[in-house]
């Protein structure tokens, strides 16, 4: 199967020479009609396209019926702003954002429609820190609030510290979290934490839980986890960019998600939605506008109509947004949630597939748990390698393979291991693209011997 290249593999510089020729070359002054169209192919030809062996990072290949969605939503241009700019729009939005709520068990959530994970974190620790220690007026310069401390683990995304540091809370006051041997919190190692900073008069004020860890889907005792939140008062958002959605296959593997106070999820990853499109669900919408309110006066609300005059700015730092909604409400209306649910449980059977081959090899190895879809392995080269070489071989394995074009894998590090990593969120992933991937890796293993 692996004769047909399915990535393309070009360069730094091939690229620049297509779609960069000269820096200085300012947007043309006059319109190229027909030959600006008939440059997409060269983009579409340099473009990692969809197809199911496509296993890197935390990404698949964008469902059609929801890309028709997005279409239609780009030629529509409606603004989620408030009801008022886009009536069947923003009530969309609310309604998809109440099926994914739940569809993970966690139905009295609300929430909002966001670029991505990244986004949903760092809006849920605004909404920590503001319903903690307010600092929207005064900063973050009182007593209290220099003084507060948030909590995640040694696994968390680097959405976490980024959104930390965005928020002033500064990435001093973050503290990462011990993990088992199963890349999971350790509850009594958050007590502990929490404890000790609480006895140096610091001021816990949030803990984040994995809800499916980027590096191998390792999913955090959210009970215990949530149990410890609610006795210290700590505002407990759980990050599920990667995992949550697997919830609609597997619920029992995410109890106590619906104890958060926010959880985010990213439609554009485990439900086969093109990008972009993630998603804050949160149990208490005063405090998202405690958190994001300060409306303008031109932007002043004319109805009390609970439905006309809802605005999702006032839940959220953005004004002008994309009727992200539209793509999840055809392809869920079109394909029925249990497709979906499907799709994701045949993609958890699949990551099983593969490591089962990957250790009936003895020159590979499993690193660390396949808990959803994430498989991390390596290439043990020889029984007296060191770990130096090991990690420098991988290291090699990995390039060969993405240059050769035939699977696309990408890496993580465990415990200072280098692996492979293979992420399988994608609808068009078959079997027989599993079977692929170990006589890939080792087709290019001997070529890294040579
Ligand atoms: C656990 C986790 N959190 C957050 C993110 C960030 O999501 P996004 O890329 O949509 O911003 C990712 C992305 O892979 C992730 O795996």
């Amino acid at each position: 199967m692996h004769q047909r290249r399915v990535f393309p593999v070009t360069s730094g510089a091939e690229t620049e020479r297509l779609f960069a020729k000269n820096k200085n070359e300012a947007a043309p002054e006059s319109g190229l009609g027909e030959a600006a169209l008939a440059a997409l192919a060269g983009v579409i030809a340099h473009s990692r396209a969809q197809n199911g062996r496509f296993f890197g990072y935390v990404q698949g290949s964008a469902e059609p019926v929801a890309a028709l969605g997005d279409f239609v939503a780009s030629v529509l241009n409606q603004n989620m702003t408030a009801w008022r700019s886009a009536p069947a729009g923003v009530t969309i939005e609310r309604t998809v954002v109440r099926w994914l709520a739940e569809a993970i068990g966690c139905r009295r959530f609300t929430g909002t429609l966001t670029g991505g994970g990244s986004a949903a974190n760092l809006m849920a620790l605004a909404m920590a820190r503001e319903s903690r220690v307010p600092a929207n007026d005064r900063g973050m310069f009182g007593s209290n609030e220099a003084k507060a401390v948030i909590y995640a683990s040694e696994q968390a995304h680097m959405s976490i510290p980024k959104a930390v540091a965005m928020l002033g809370i500064c990435r001093e006051n973050l503290r990462y979290i011990h993990c088992d041997d199963a890349y999971r919190m350790l509850p009594s190692a958050l007590d502990r934490a929490i404890a000790e900073d609480k006895s140096r008069g610091r001021k816990p004020i949030a803990v984040v839980a994995s809800a499916g860890t980027v590096n191998t889907g390792s999913i955090d005792p959210l009970m215990e986890i949530a149990e410890i939140a609610h006795a210290q008062d700590l505002w407990l958002h759980v990050d599920g960019a990667y995992g949550a959605l697997a919830a609609l296959a597997v619920p029992e593997k995410f109890r106590g998600l619906s104890e958060a106070d926010s959880i985010s999820l990213d439609p554009h990853k485990w439900l086969f939605q093109p990008l972009d499109c993630g998603c804050l669900l949160y149990r208490d919408p005063e405090i998202a506008r405690k958190t994001f309110t300060h409306t303008g006066t031109y932007a002043k609300q004319l109805s009390s109509d609970p439905i006309e005059g809802f605005a999702f700015f006032e839940e959220s730092p953005e004004l002008s947004r994309r009727f992200r909604a539209l793509k999840i409400w055809l392809s869920v209306r079109f394909h029925g949630l249990q497709a979906f649910r499907d799709a994701i449980r045949l993609n958890l059977d699949q990551a099983q597939h593969l490591a089962a081959a990957v250790r009936s090899r003895a020159e590979l190895e499993v690193v660390g748990p396949v808990e959803l879809s994430a498989v991390c392995f390596r290439h043990l080269v020889s029984d007296q390698a060191t770990e130096q070489q090991r990690n420098q071989f991988n290291l090699a394995l990995l390039k060969k393979i993405v240059s050769r074009g035939n699977v696309y894998l990408s890496n993580a590090e465990l415990k200072g291991k280098f692996c492979l990593r293979a992420c399988i969120v994608n609808h068009l992933t078959t079997d027989a693209d599993i079977d692929g991937v170990v006589p890939e890796v080792l087709a290019n293993a001997s070529e890294v011997v040579e």
